[in-house]
């Protein structure tokens, strides 16, 4: 059995999340999703995700391709999982390229980086929202 892992925040799902999930399990037989706590996204990542990390947890859980969903909650974390859950295989999105090729120098698993579906980011579907909501109350 390929036991694949990823890592993310995964706030407000889209269907490049979705996209990158059905990639990642079709490198394996088994996926698990590394998902950002809270507190790791604003002290660490710089971010305030919008759904609370049990919301983003129970999303995840709900699609097809997710075995399972543990916290990430510091950087080190991704040596440690891969021998905690007898991991084969390191997937996450080419805007992360090259950053964990030392997972497979250190630990000798396979580091793949998958291309990102164009034009889509939470951080995009909220700048585009506040835009529009700036617009319609321009209109009144
Ligand atoms: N991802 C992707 N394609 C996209 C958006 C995200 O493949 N269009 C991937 C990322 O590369 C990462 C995973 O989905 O492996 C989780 O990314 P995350 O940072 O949570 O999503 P983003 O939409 O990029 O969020 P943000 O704008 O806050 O960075």
């Amino acid at each position: 059995m390929n036991r694949v892992i990823t890592y993310g925040t995964f706030d407000l799902l889209h269907y490049g999340h979705i996209n990158l999930l059905r990639a990642a399990k079709q490198k394996g037989d088994y996926l698990i999703v590394g998902l950002s706590t809270d507190e790791f996204n604003l002290n660490q990542k710089g971010k305030k995700s919008y759904f609370p990390y049990e919301k983003r947890k129970q999303l995840l859980e709900a699609i097809r391709y997710v075995d399972l969903v543990i916290p990430e909650d510091n950087w080190a974390q991704k040596q440690t999982d891969v021998e905690k859950y007898t991991i084969d295989t390191f997937v996450i999105g080419d805007d992360w390229a090259g950053k964990f090729d030392f997972l497979a120098t250190e630990t000798g698993i396979e580091v793949i980086y998958l291309p990102r579906t164009p034009e889509v980011s939470t951080t995009q579907i909220k700048a585009d929202l506040t835009n529009m909501s700036e617009d319609i109350s321009k209109d009144f």
